[in-house]
């Protein structure tokens, strides 16, 4: 079994997307796909109304997930961290222990050869900044997923 967490600020926008595509694309026999936040603002809540649209628009549901924080036990529980930019990459680093956490953690979008390392935070904007995201988001985990398919 490998185990992914996708991980944003809030846990209701752009960590619950990610989750959603990659688990799409992968086996669940052989992958566990989860997300988190590193703020506590939405702990138990459902991703955001426009997060689940978009979902909903490209055939995946990701009604069934509730928002969580980040908690240091997830490094003992994943083996991927993927963070969603910069600012959730120094959150998540500081919790970490050892080197071991730390070499779990990069940044989704450096799985692309692309000159973009964050993926905007769409919260604050309109629908069109979920397209955007859910696209950046898509190919991002296309690359995880055909990496760790031919691990
Ligand atoms: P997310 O977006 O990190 O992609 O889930 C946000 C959601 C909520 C807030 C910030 C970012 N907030 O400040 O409540």
């Amino acid at each position: 079994m490998t185990r992914i967490l996708m991980v944003c600020l809030g846990n209701i926008c752009r960590s619950p997307l990610a989750e959603g595509i990659l688990k799409s694309k992968l086996p669940e026999q052989s992958f566990v796909v989860d997300s988190a936040g590193t703020g506590d603002y939405h702990i138990g809540g459902l991703p955001d109304h426009r997060s689940i649209a978009i979902a909903r628009q490209n055939n995946i549901d990701i009604t069934n997930q509730r928002a969580r924080q980040f908690s240091r036990s997830d490094f003992d529980a994943f083996d991927h961290i993927y963070v969603m930019d910069q600012s959730n990459f120094q959150n998540v680093i500081n919790l970490a222990r050892d080197t071991v956490d730390k070499s779990k953690v990069k940044l989704i979008m450096d799985m692309l050869d692309s000159a973009i390392s964050d993926v905007p935070d769409p919260y604050f904007g309109g629908e069109n900044g979920f397209v955007t995201v859910f696209e950046m988001l898509d190919q991002a985990c296309e690359k995880i997923a055909s990496t760790l398919l031919n691990d």
